[in-house]
């Protein structure tokens, strides 16, 4: 059984656990990824759901994409003090910020530049130090991160980045060897920085990924050799695929849909993936947005919790208020100390505590 963790948006649904179709035999002689020792305070699955700190329960997290670009610590520790009080655990970040120009300004926060001349990972101030101080920060106060490797989608960089410096296109990537020996660079770089931390929760091997049009090959292949790579790097902290539930079997409608390259239960299979994650956008279902999150997504997360399978969610996305002003509304946001606030990240805290799920 593998565990399922999903993101809501205006519940970007990562929710989690879900039951796996049988393995074949031959893959229950092998040693499984589970069954090896896990270090104190590191996550793991346990059935269908998560263990942290020795307790297996329903998980509540948020995503706060832009925490590491912060050049403030305050900002940092201003949004981890938030999150931490609020019941949360789970924090999904960006780990990734991929340029095809270094910025000039120091105080730009970048990871990764990419060119077929030579690219650069920033290990300096400005650079993957952003992502120490969240780590450091989060095992402080007890939190365990998510932490994908590079985006589907323009944004900080991601696949088009890769695809500007290295000649591929997004349907070509999964298996263009520069630009795979380039994205296997820097999980390298990543990986080994906090291999050891218990802030980890997972491994994400990209957000949202897509192959248009691919055969489910492509995906399927490519998540087999980076997922094996990341656990040769570390064995212990579990790794997720990162796609947003695309291609199950049985419909006709958008999560049947083999089209983006993902076919969801055989990817499962992967014996170093951990657990699948889906993403769902309830306020993009045509229900009008003047019944407000709280009202479309607060029975999402009641399902979500009664459902056997799903192992915790995660909204997307957190807000607040910076030293550089309100952070970034994209419509989905949820800004800490406000009543969808209550409603989606404090009635939800407090359901789960009082709910007992065997
Ligand atoms: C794993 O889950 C089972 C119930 O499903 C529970 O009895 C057991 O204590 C859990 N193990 C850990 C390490 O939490
Ligand atoms: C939690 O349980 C208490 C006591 O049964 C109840 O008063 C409260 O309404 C419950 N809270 C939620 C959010 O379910």
């Amino acid at each position: 059984m593998r565990a399922f963790w999903t993101i809501f948006s205006s519940l970007l649904a990562i929710i989690g656990a879900s039951p796996v179709r049988p393995k074949a035999p031959s893959q229950h002689v092998a040693p499984s990824v589970q069954q090896r020792a896990v270090p104190a305070g590191f996550a793991s699955t346990n059935g269908t759901q998560f263990t942290i700190d020795g307790q297996t329960q329903y998980l509540v997290g948020t995503n706060v994409y832009w925490l590491a670009f912060q050049m403030n610590d305050a900002d940092i520790d201003l949004v981890l003090d938030q999150l931490a009080t609020s019941g949360i655990k789970i924090v999904r970040i960006w780990g990734f910020n991929d340029v095809t120009t270094i910025p000039t300004d120091p105080a730009t926060v970048w990871f990764q530049y990419l060119s077929s001349s030579g690219s650069v990972i920033n290990t300096g101030t400005n650079g993957l130090q952003r992502l120490d101080y969240v780590v450091a920060g989060a095992e402080k106060r007890g939190l365990k991160l998510v932490i994908p490797f590079v985006n589907n989608w323009q944004d900080y960089g991601g696949v088009p980045a890769y695809t500007a410096a290295f000649g591929s296109d997004g349907s070509t990537w999964f298996k263009h060897a520069p630009a795979q020996a380039q994205y296997q660079a820097y999980i390298r770089a990543v990986v080994a920085r906090y291999a050891a931390s218990p802030a980890v929760f997972a491994w994400e091997l990209a957000n949202e990924p897509r192959c248009m049009v691919c055969s489910t090959d492509d995906i399927f292949n490519w998540a087999t050799e980076t997922s094996a790579l990341v656990k040769s790097l570390d064995p212990h902290h579990m790794v997720t695929l990162g796609d947003e539930g695309m291609g199950l079997t049985g419909g006709a409608w958008l999560p049947y849909w083999l089209t983006y390259g993902t076919d969801y239960w055989r990817n499962l299979q992967i014996e170093t993936i951990d657990f699948g994650t889906f993403h769902m956008y309830p306020t993009n279902y045509g229900i009008p947005s003047s019944q407000g999150h709280c009202a479309i997504e607060r029975p999402w997360q009641e399902l979500a919790v009664q459902t056997e399978g799903i192992a915790g969610d995660a909204f997307w996305q957190a807000g607040t208020v910076l030293s550089t002003g309100k952070t970034h509304d994209d419509t989905f946001t949820l800004y800490h100390g406000t009543e969808e606030w209550s409603c989606l990240v404090t009635d939800h805290v407090a359901a789960i505590r009082n709910a007992t799920r065997v």
